[in-house]
């Protein structure tokens, strides 16, 4: 069938993105430096899965998301949703893919017109593809929106200021749900919530994507966090890609030296797990984006760096089935 091969094929295709910004100084905006924010990443999301997508606060993951999300412009590579570059097409030629890609942020509040109630927020979302509908239609989408995202009705007419951290959350995933989008970039939408709050609007991801087959990109700074939403996870380093595997790959054969630490960092309950576990303290600090280090962008903080490593930055290459890792160490060993 050949609509079949159509679903197998990636719904969203990241191919060598890169997004520099320019740093400028003083009143004429003299160019002093560049940040590459992402520099050279590549991965592909499949339809109906979670991509978690991990890494230390500044590492690049919200810029990848606004490149996907067309809010930037990628200085350089491609991005392609459900087969179509989308990252050069003019704003008239992206309008209609719009829709079909939303947006959570952190912090729902500070997106959310505090003047408008929850109905008019959700009803105005609702019309975003132009439709004509009769009130009553647009009430019975609303509270369907309520319902998938676990809101009495009642909410409907409050306002944003009257909802908690976790309520104004929902309110959020039901106005990214409301133009029945393919794919959603979560950017770190639990990280401003408690914890017990965080494991129920994780729950509540997990039932929205089986009940609509919505694909997530999911992105988090807390590995523990991206673990239970995820089918596979990207690890990123200072703009890079450095390890791309499936979930329960990631946490039981992390090959990067970079997730070692950072999945060493992780408390294990299991007294004999803890035991076996090899922990790999991360040194030093990130350095800053605006001074990359030569060569592998983590060998100024890796127990293992060499030579080559300072010099040569490595590739992202498979070196187990669906495991990709960007790391010299497995490239010689391969040898
Ligand atoms: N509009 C911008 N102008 C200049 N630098 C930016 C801009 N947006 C992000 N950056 C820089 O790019 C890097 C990556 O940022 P970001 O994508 O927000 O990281 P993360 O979401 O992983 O914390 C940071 O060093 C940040 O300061
Ligand atoms: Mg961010």
């Amino acid at each position: 069938m050949a609509d079949q091969k159509n679903m197998d094929a990636p719904l969203l295709k990241v191919e060598h993105l890169k997004m520099y910004f320019p740093v400028t100084k003083g009143f004429f905006g003299k160019k002093v430096g560049v940040v590459k924010a992402v520099d050279d990443v590549s991965f592909d999301i499949r339809r109906g899965e979670t991509f978690g997508l991990v890494g230390e606060s500044g590492c690049g993951k919200t810029t990848t998301g606004k490149c996907i999300l067309r809010i930037n412009d990628p200085t350089d590579g491609n991005v392609y949703f459900e087969g179509q570059e989308i990252s050069r097409m003019t704003k008239h030629e992206f309008q209609p893919m719009r829709r079909k890609i939303q947006l959570i942020f952190q912090d729902p509040f500070s997106s959310l017109d505090p003047r408008s109630s929850v109905y008019s927020i959700l009803s105005e979302a609702i019309m975003c593809d132009g439709k004509p509908r009769t009130k009553e239609e647009i009430r019975n989408k609303v509270n369907e929106l309520l319902f998938t995202v676990e809101l009495n009705p009642i909410m409907s007419y409050r306002f944003p200021h009257e909802l908690s951290g976790g309520q104004r959350q929902r309110l959020g995933i039901a106005r990214a749900l409301a133009c029945n989008p393919e794919l959603i970039v979560c950017d770190e939408p639990v990280s401003a919530l408690d914890v017990s709050i965080q494991a129920q609007i994780i729950n509540l991801f997990r039932s929205i994507q089986k009940k609509l087959g919505i694909t997530y990109l999911f992105i988090a700074h807390d590995l523990a966090v991206v673990r239970h939403i995820s089918d596979r996870i990207g690890v990123m380093y200072l703009g890079h890609l450095v390890e791309v595997t499936k979930s329960t790959d990631l946490y039981h054969t992390p090959l990067h030296p970079y997730t070692q630490a950072l999945l060493s960092a992780i408390p294990i309950t299991d007294y004999y797990e803890e035991k076996k576990r090899k922990r790999i303290p991360l040194q030093g600090e990130v350095p800053s984006p605006m001074h990359m280090p030569p060569g592998c962008p983590f060998n100024p903080r890796c127990p293992y760096a060499t030579e080559r490593c300072r010099t040569e930055v490595p590739k992202l290459r498979e070196v187990m089935p669906d495991h990709f890792v960007s790391c010299h160490k497995y490239e010689e060993e391969k040898k």
